[in-house]
């Protein structure tokens, strides 16, 4: 596997020329960079299958005796219970705790962490604040290790969000799904996902909250086709939309930042009137938690073109899909 040196002070390029070589020995779901696209659609196909089984009351006890531990710095609802329900329906178990708990805070060395846990567990979900610290423990792990989210990026909901639009769509290629709100982890990983996968994407944030230009330095890099634009204006970006995706304006870890972004953002509120002025038919998506009030209002999430539940039960039967593909 070849490293691109020549990009090593570029974050980003470094990022992927790390995951191409931990893709080239143990796998992990540290960033969607680490996988191919071949393991992209390899993953999804298994959760697509899974899904189908278990909504004819199958559970294979495919995971049987495995055990998932997941670490955790920040809050979840989605994250950590989806992956719970998802070994219980596979036969196998797991164990949650804290980031403190688990020693991440400084009781001993992340090297030690990782190289003791990793020795417990066929498989360890990491949600962090810093994106290094999953990289660095996946680099002593004895077992893969899954990005839970950290502040750069979230993979597993990227996942879920394309299983999802399958669903609806059947084939997802040159589609546009158009993020209006903060360029952070969720935006990050939706640009990484559609790029693999042909389809488009509009990033419509404030000034100083677009995709970082080094993240898309590296993907332009690695997919010299991919159409992402970045706008300030949200009527012009939603006109193209297939579908209108938001996260929340204010990320765990910036609560204090709140009141600011708020102003800020305001003018990027999906609302009744701006979905107006998209295609008819344009879905609603959502990672989840919403701030109702905030970047949605109540008429758009719940109104007839969004499929947030539908995305948030995915997340489940996308876990179920990748820990098979990691693991079975
Ligand atoms: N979407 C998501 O990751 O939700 P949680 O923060 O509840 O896990
Ligand atoms: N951007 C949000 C995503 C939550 C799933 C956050 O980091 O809090």
């Amino acid at each position: 596997m070849v490293i691109d040196w020549t990009l090593a002070f570029d974050p980003w390029a470094f990022l992927i020329g790390i995951c191409r070589l931990a893709r080239s020995t143990m796998k992990h779901l540290t960033s969607l960079l680490n996988l191919s696209v071949d393991d992209v659609h390899a993953i999804l196909a298994k959760s697509h299958e899974l899904k189908a089984g278990w909504k004819r009351g199958e559970r294979p006890a495919l995971l049987q005796g495995r055990y998932l531990t997941q670490v955790f710095e920040k809050p979840s609802l989605r994250t950590r219970v989806s992956f719970d329900a998802a070994m219980a329906q596979l036969g196998g178990t797991g164990n949650f705790l804290s980031g403190q708990d688990a020693g991440l805070s400084g009781r001993e060395s992340l090297a030690d962490v990782a190289r003791v846990i990793s020795g417990y567990s066929d498989a360890v979900v990491l949600r962090t604040f810093s994106q290094k610290l999953i990289e660095d423990f996946s680099s002593h792990s004895r077992c893969p290790v899954i990005n839970g989210l950290s502040d750069d990026d979230h993979p597993c909901q990227a996942l879920t969000d394309i299983l999802t639009l399958q669903e609806v769509w059947g084939d997802v290629q040159g589609k546009r799904l158009v993020f209006v709100g903060d360029g952070n982890n969720v935006a990050n990983s939706l640009a990484m996902i559609v790029s693999m996968l042909g389809m488009s994407m509009t990033v419509c944030a404030p000034r100083d909250f677009e995709l970082d230009e080094a993240l898309l330095q590296a993907i332009r890099l690695t997919f010299p086709n991919c159409d992402i634009t970045q706008l300030t204006d949200p009527v012009a970006a939603v006109s193209t939309a297939d579908v209108v995706y938001t996260d929340v304006w204010a990320s765990m870890g910036q609560e204090s930042e709140a009141d600011r972004r708020s102003r800020i953002f305001f003018p990027y509120q999906v609302n009744a009137r701006l979905m107006s002025k998209a295609p008819s038919g344009c879905l609603f998506m959502h990672d989840l938690p919403a701030r109702r009030g905030k970047e949605v209002t109540d008429d758009v999430i719940d109104g007839p073109n969004s499929i947030v539940f539908q995305q948030a039960e995915n997340r489940m039967h996308l876990a179920k899909g990748l820990l098979v593909w990691l693991l079975g």
